[in-house]
């Protein structure tokens, strides 16, 4: 057992107790959907399919399995309340992308390689050149793999224009907007011409694995130590190096808050990131697969997981729940606040899930986590959002548990976990997106190895045979 866990004996608990709730509570039902034990399939396969390809198969995995009636996820045959309570995030990537647990010197070179690719200080340097503090911050996380995509890869260089023999010094004003000087055939920034070819180098390996593990390692790493610079910018402070030092979870706390966290916020990171790490065939994670298939690359996929993970009906949900609570203002105005969205017909934030029509088992650890945290905190503002939310909990299972199966999702506690640990609540969703690399690129790696490309069709329900007007005549 790894120091961290002897020292947070107590979280360990909180998380088997969820477990057993979880088995008394789930365990009538037997069904197991969506499971096949023949892994040579012939397609095509019959199922039933509804808009938006809900019930659609389109690919076999051996990465993640989600039973919405029981509750269940299962990464790579383990139990998510399992790894949660005696596994780390680390051990869980490399599970993931991997497809075994890491032996003991198996993990120490993950490790020590995820510990490198933590260091991304062009990336970070580029990234200082935008306006970060007025962008959306999945905005930032989203260029920045493209920057890390250039920094590791040097992918681009064939698109690399400048002319050396003609390349002219040029002085900080002059940069961008001196275009035909006088006297000069043409001003171009000035290029290293050493750095470039150095990289060059790199980019011949990097090419051979533009799918591959290493792409998923660097991406693991330098989203995590982006998402720690956005937040430092935010605050109009300059980015923190990443500590070698300090685990997975440790280091994204410390490269956002600037504050080495105690073992108990380190663990507690550590098992949201090992919850949020894969989710099925979940919207980000299509979205990824979908553009990998096109063999467009890495790089490319995480940042189309990343944008598909900003909506509110998917991770984006996690910093709206905080805004909803906070609306609320009151335990006292719960009731009246409820109604008045039933009124309305609008959906409450932080529950409800297509696949789950159990308890989500992800806001089952999270929120027993949320009230450790909160009863640990003197901080009176948490401890009324956490009463605000338990009390809509109770609200929204009392009239919809039943009938329409709705229950707390992954997004309901997590806001409130994260505000504990000081993260602030535009980091929600880009914490989210950190964890989900490891998902991302696990299925990625699995698929392309059987690639096919993603291709579905519409049911065309237009007219045929109009006539053009010309315009004049509309
Ligand atoms: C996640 C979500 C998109 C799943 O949607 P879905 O599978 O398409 O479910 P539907 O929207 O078809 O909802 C089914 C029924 O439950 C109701 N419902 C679903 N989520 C609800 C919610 N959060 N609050 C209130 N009612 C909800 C719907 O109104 C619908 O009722 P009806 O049958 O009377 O029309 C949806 O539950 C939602 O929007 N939740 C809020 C956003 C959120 O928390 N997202 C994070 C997901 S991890």
């Amino acid at each position: 057992m790894s120091d961290l866990l002897k020292q947070t004996e107590e979280i360990t608990k909180i998380i088997l107790e969820a477990k057993k709730k979880a088995q008394i509570e789930t365990k009538e039902d037997k069904s197991k959907d969506f499971v096949s034990n023949n892994t040579d399939i012939e397609w095509p396969i019959n199922c039933v399919v509804g808009p938006g390809l809900e019930g659609a198969i389109a690919c076999t995995s051996k990465i993640g399995y989600v039973n919405g009636a029981k509750g269940w996820l299962i990464y790579r045959g383990y139990d998510i309340f399992d790894l949660c309570a005696y596994s780390t995030f680390e051990e869980v990537s490399y599970l993931l992308i991997h497809g075994k647990l890491p032996t003991k010197d198996e993990l120490d070179i993950f490790n020590k390689k995820l510990i490198n690719y933590r260091d991304i200080n062009y990336t970070i340097k580029l990234l200082m050149g935008l306006n970060v503090e007025e962008m959306n911050t999945m905005a930032v996380l989203r260029i920045g793999t493209n920057f890390i995509r250039h920094d590791s890869t040097f992918i681009d260089s064939k698109y690399y224009k400048p002319d050396f023999n003609s390349h002219i010094s040029s002085d900080e004003d002059s940069i961008p907007m001196e275009t035909k000087p006088m006297g000069e055939k043409e001003a171009i920034y000035e290029f290293k011409k050493a750095d470039y070819q150095e990289k060059s180098k790199i980019m011949e390996k990097e090419l051979v694995d533009p799918i591959g593990y290493k792409s998923s390692y660097r991406l693991l790493s330098g989203v995590a130590s982006v998402a720690g610079a956005v937040a430092r910018l935010r605050q109009g402070k300059l980015p923190i190096e990443p500590n070698p030092e300090l685990s997975f979870a440790a280091n994204l706390i410390y490269m956002t808050t600037g504050k080495i966290p105690t073992p108990v916020e380190e663990r507690i990171m550590d098992v949201s990131l090992i919850l949020h790490a894969d989710h099925g065939m979940n919207a980000s994670t299509f979205a990824t697969m979908v553009v990998a298939s096109t063999l467009s690359d890495m790089y490319f996929a995480v940042g189309s997981g990343i944008a598909a993970l900003n909506g509110p009906l998917h991770g984006g949900a996690n910093a709206e729940v905080l805004k909803m609570l906070k609306e609320i203002g009151d335990i006292d105005n719960v009731e009246q606040w409820y109604e008045k969205k039933q009124q309305n017909k609008e959906k409450v934030m932080g529950f409800g899930h297509r696949v789950y029509k159990a308890y989500d088992p992800r806001a089952r650890v999270l929120g027993p986590l949320a009230e450790y945290l909160i009863q640990n905190s003197d901080n009176k503002e948490s401890k009324k959002i956490f009463k605000i939310a338990q009390k809509l909990e109770e609200q929204v299972i009392a009239h919809l548990g039943k009938e329409k199966k709705i229950f707390p999702n992954v997004d309901f506690y997590s806001g409130i976990v994260y505000s504990c640990l000081n993260i602030p609540v535009e980091l929600f969703t880009p914490f989210f997106a950190v964890s989900r690399v490891s998902g991302w690129t696990a299925r990625v790696i699995e698929y392309v190895q059987r690639n096919r490309i993603f291709r579905p069709r519409a049911l065309y329900i237009g007219e045929f045979d109009k006539e053009y007007v010309p315009i004049d005549k509309r």
